[in-house]
């Protein structure tokens, strides 16, 4: 199939990135600060950026490029995780950085963007890659604002980089795929969810796919159960507006968790060829049973933090948080099961959560087995313990297996202890941002790592009864201190399966 596939190669390793202009909207916004520019001089400084290609910022504030050019050194030196900051590299970076001030609601910004665009045809070959890091109420009128401007289509590429979320439900996130879709096709249009670019989440597939001995473990017969866990210890940290009206469910579990969800469950795809894979996942996320708004209760636990103290320190809680509504009925912490009716994976709950201000910064997914049938060791103590996979995510990045061993000594006393892999020791190289990798990728027009509608359409689903009844109630919060696990609740949900949560 190798020379039947579009993509230069099908193990996306020696791609051949064509130059382009990168507009990014936001161009001092936060994320563009923090991820998108860094990002850009990452790839630059592994010369992996190719040739001719330009940025162009734009946001309203009047700068020149100059001014842009200063801020954005400032962010790179600021912001860039691990690596060195060269000077003589900026200066080259900068000088491909270009700025262009504008409101998005006035036709003469699009004017210009156009002028500014054609200035760099030739080395470009007109190839365009818009970056959405706006405010989401923004998007559709962008697209079709760049449609009236005759700028979503070209004699190069014209492809749309949209940043989550899309939309608040169900019916938001289709009228925006509508709209969006009237004016640039599916496939020029990159929804991006950072958790897929991550190296430890693109392993999933390695691990699962490129190896014998656990795929055939890989089902209901023998995984008892799964966890995903993505814990944040930190609070909203300035951004109290936009989070008190997202909540913890939209913000991280109906995108990002249940993509990740879905690159655990997924079936493998015949080739690694980006539609083939992301049917996979698809499909995966369309077979998460939907739950009865009546359900909710038994199968999700909304949270909030209030006050608590870390380390000495005292911590607000969130309705003290700057923006925030002192009666916010915010979650902070959402947990959820999910259940996948198909045949690998039937009755095996997935259990998901995620929360701001818990006890540390973790994510993972562990795997637990079902124990052996019965200890022939140490009877009379507890039974069998069962085997457990962590597939660490962040911060430490690795794999490690738990299993029962033998103590040393006389007797037969047992004791768990694990196989661990991990990514520095192995591997000695630098992990690259989601966001390198991302970029990348959309400049190489491999949208594996990319969410499309059908998937967005169907997380929505997913979440959307627990969305509906957690707003159609009033909920005791706060109801977990900052700086713990989150609420007791959630470990009850649990105990109802006979589970309990690993880190708690
Ligand atoms: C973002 C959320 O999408 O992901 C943030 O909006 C969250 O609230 C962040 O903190 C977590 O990303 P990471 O890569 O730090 O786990």
């Amino acid at each position: 199939m190798a020379g039947a596939n579009p993509f230069t190669d099908e193990l996306r390793f020696d791609r051949r990135v064509p130059p382009c202009a990168i507009v990014i909207f936001g161009a001092n916004g936060d994320l563009t600060k923090r991820k998108l520019i860094p990002s850009l001089y990452r790839l630059a400084f592994e010369r992996r950026l190719p040739e001719g290609c330009v940025i162009i910022g734009n946001s309203r504030t009047p700068l020149s490029d100059e001014d842009y050019r200063e801020k954005m050194k400032a962010a790179v030196k600021q912001y860039l995780e691990e690596s060195p900051f060269e000077e003589g590299l900026w200066e080259t970076f900068a000088r491909s950085l270009y700025y262009v001030p504008g409101d998005l609601n006035d036709v003469q910004f699009y004017s210009a963007l156009k002028e500014k665009l054609e200035t760099f045809e030739a080395q470009t070959n007109g190839n365009v890659l818009y970056y959405l890091s706006i405010q989401p109420s923004q998007y559709a009128s962008v697209a079709e604002c760049l449609g009236v401007a005759g700028l979503s289509q070209g004699r190069g590429w014209r492809r749309l980089v949209i940043e989550k979320p899309f939309g608040r439900d169900l019916n938001t996130a289709r009228e925006l795929n509508d709209r969006v879709s009237k004016v640039f096709p599916e496939k020029e249009v990159y929804r991006i969810d950072h958790y897929l670019g991550k190296e430890t989440v693109q392993n999933v597939l390695a691990f699962r796919f490129a190896n014998g001995i656990f795929e055939p473990l890989w089902n209901r017969r023998y995984v008892n159960s799964v966890q995903i866990t993505a814990a944040e210890s930190i609070g909203v940290e300035g951004r109290g507006a936009y989070y008190q009206e997202s909540g913890a469910l939209r913000d991280m579990i109906q995108n990002h968790l249940l993509q990740v969800m879905a690159t655990i469950a997924m079936e493998p795809s015949a080739i690694f060829e980006p539609d083939a894979v992301r049917d996979e996942r698809a499909k995966l996320l369309r077979s998460i049973r939907i739950w009865k708004e009546a359900e909710v209760p038994q199968h999700a636990v909304k949270g909030q933090y209030g006050p608590g103290r870390v380390g000495g320190n005292d911590l607000a809680g969130f309705r003290q948080e700057p923006g925030v509504a002192p009666d916010a009925q915010t979650d902070t912490y959402a947990a959820a099961t999910f259940y996948v009716d198909n045949w690998r994976w039937a009755g095996v709950p997935f259990y998901i959560r995620t929360g701001k201000r818990l006890a540390r910064r973790v994510t993972d997914i562990a795997i637990r087995f079902n124990s052996a049938p019965l200890s022939i060791f140490n009877r009379e103590n507890d039974g069998p313990r069962p085997n457990l996979l962590v597939i660490k995510i962040q911060p430490e990045e690795g794999i490690s297996l738990r299993f029962q061993s033998k103590q040393p000594g006389g007797g037969m006393r047992l004791r768990p202890v694990s196989m661990d892999f991990n990514y520095g020791s192995s591997f000695g190289v630098r992990t690259p941002t989601a966001y390198e990798t991302l970029l990348e990728d959309a400049m190489a027009g491999d949208a594996t790592l990319y969410t499309r509608q059908d998937m967005v359409d169907a997380s929505w689903r997913a979440v959307e009864p627990i969305l509906n009844h957690w707003n159609s109630h009033k909920f005791d919060l706060p109801n977990y201190e900052a700086g713990s696990w989150g609420p007791r609740e959630s470990d009850d949900m649990l105990a109802r399966n006979g589970h309990h949560w690993r880190l708690a």
